[in-house]
């Protein structure tokens, strides 16, 4: 359930770090600043950053993709010739390097360098050979450990990309002096993306059992595994980013056929909800909004709902509820439910609604469709903007997020931050974020309904604008949303323990000498 907020996180204390405390690699295909496509990327940056503020040594892997500046980013050689196995018959490797950015955030990234591979690539995915590219910081990642530079006391992977590596330290390397020691701990932050296979619609024969020998980098076969399943049989400890997907993924409905496997394995299995950075996001102080405000001067927040408003073109009218979505377009956010609930809502009530966010051009033509049918209640810009979401954060009364699964969900995290309140479906990271509004007591920090379907969604944004048109009731669910704590202190003291867990369970699985 929501967490308070204690104390300002601005006051958190630095914990000493102290010789001899916990060495973490944490490895991605997506860290920011580097290189960002969804929320990964930002959980990668801030856990990185919240693990190092308690006194870890933290460091990041990942692939240094065409698009990242050597010069701006102040990048460095730090190891030449690195020396990578494709595992094929005549044994050839592939020569990279590995790259280095010191201490920004207080923590080092490694990038690993290819030519062929990331290099000569602009974009993070969406290449045929995807499996090669991440077969590759799999096994690069391992041979940069095994030079003796950072030897860590955990590898910490993330999503499909890094399965392999788990899968390589417990076959290939299992009786390196080094790495066959080192525990290792999966997160899963989407089921949905397993590898290049779609496991929905997948032949009988393609199936991966998880259990073969990995193929080489070049061999046909690789593109079949399922690279996320590799990931989950091989770590030592597993998690996803919310108690309730944890146990959601027990079940065929959000499983994506992995339930069973998921049921077997329970016992390794724990949820560590994402925070966001409440330093980056403060809306007393972000240089993106119009007007700055905190919990005490709220009432500032009109002037952003006007600003928003002149932006998208819209009257301005400051007593009418504004709705927003901010995030990708995508079929897993729910945005086609949205959409047609807005139609009934618009129809019927004095609402506006904005929206900003790309991703797939279906769900982009029927936000045009609602553009052209409500031209003065609705705006939208279906791309990707940097500064735009904070406009809506500041500036929208309410959020819709009626998602078909969540695994965490930080769009809600920002939208309490700003005090707007989020109107979402009871899944996931969402249930775990939001509690319901209960005008009678005055407690919770948004609404939530049950069902995919438009009668609960609607019935909610219906409640939200009866309780938006009664101002101390409505003052009183901002300042709850205002107060709550989605910092990462809580979740990277979770992960701490989870680095624990995990050195714990690969013990017992390495037969001791007699
Ligand atoms: C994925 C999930 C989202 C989660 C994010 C970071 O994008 O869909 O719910 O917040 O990963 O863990």
């Amino acid at each position: 359930m929501a967490r308070t907020k204690k104390s300002p996180t601005s006051e958190k204390t630095r914990v000493k770090k102290k010789e001899g405390k916990l060495k973490v690699l944490i490895v991605a295909a997506e860290v920011a600043p580097y290189a960002s496509v969804g929320g990964v990327a930002f959980v990668m940056k801030h856990l990185s950053k919240a693990l190092t503020d308690l006194g870890y040594d933290v460091r990041v892997f990942m692939p240094k993709f065409g698009s990242i500046d050597e010069t701006i980013n102040k990048i460095s050689m730090e190891y030449e010739g690195l020396e990578v196995p494709t595992g094929d018959e005549m044994g050839t490797k592939l020569i990279c390097n590995v790259k280095k950015v010191s201490n920004e955030n207080g923590f080092t990234t490694y990038f690993l360098e290819n030519q062929e591979y990331y290099e000569k690539r602009a974009n993070v995915y969406g290449y045929s050979d995807d499996p090669t590219r991440w077969a590759l910081l799999a096994r690069g990642t391992l041979e940069f450990i095994r030079t003796g530079i950072f030897v860590p006391d955990v590898i910490h992977c993330n999503d499909w990309h890094t399965g392999l590596l788990p899968n390589y330290v417990k076959t290939v390397y299992r009786k390196d002096p080094i790495l066959g020691k080192i525990p290792m701990v999966f997160t899963i932050h989407n089921m949905m993306f397993q590898g290049m296979i779609d496991h929905r619609h997948m032949s009988e024969l393609d199936y991966d059992d998880g259990r073969s020998h990995i193929p080489s980098f070049f061999a046909d076969r690789l593109n079949k595994l399922n690279f996320l399943k590799r990931g989950i049989l091989y770590s030592d400890a597993l998690n996803t980013v919310s108690k309730t997907y944890a146990k959601e993924i027990l079940t065929p409905e959000f499983g994506e056929g992995l339930d069973k496997l998921l049921m077997e394995l329970k016992g390794r299995l724990f949820g560590i909800i994402n925070g966001i950075d409440y330093d980056e996001l403060n809306p007393a102080t972000d240089t993106l909004v119009e007007k700055n405000y905190d919990i005490g001067s709220l009432e500032l927040r009109d002037e952003n709902k006007n600003a928003l408003q002149k932006e998208y073109d819209l009257p301005i009218k400051p007593n009418v509820p504004l709705f927003g979505f901010v995030g990708r377009l995508d079929i897993q956010k729910g945005v086609d439910l949205l959409v047609r609930t807005l139609r009934q809502v618009l129809a019927e009530y004095n609402i506006q609604f904005v929206q900003v966010g790309g991703g797939d051009g279906g769900l982009a033509e029927m936000l045009n469709y609602l553009k052209n049918d409500f031209p003065d209640k609705v705006g939208i810009h279906p791309y990707p903007n940097f500064a735009l979401p904070r406009m809506l954060f500041s500036g929208c009364d309410l959020f819709v997020y009626p998602s078909r699964f969540e695994p965490c969900g930080v769009v809600q995290l920002e939208a309490m931050r700003y005090g707007a309140i989020p109107v979402v479906r009871h899944v996931g990271g969402l249930a775990d974020t939001v509690e319901n509004f209960d005008s009678s007591t005055g407690k919770g920090t948004g609404f939530v309904f049950k069902y995919f379907n438009e009668f609960s969604l609607f019935g909610q944004m219906i409640r939200a604008m009866e309780v938006y048109n009664n101002t101390s009731l409505w003052r009183q669910l901002q300042e709850n949303a205002m107060r709550q704590d989605f910092s990462w202190n809580f979740s990277a003291s979770e992960y701490v323990k989870l680095y624990e867990r995990a050195a714990h369970f690969r013990k017992k699985e390495i037969p001791t000498k007699k």
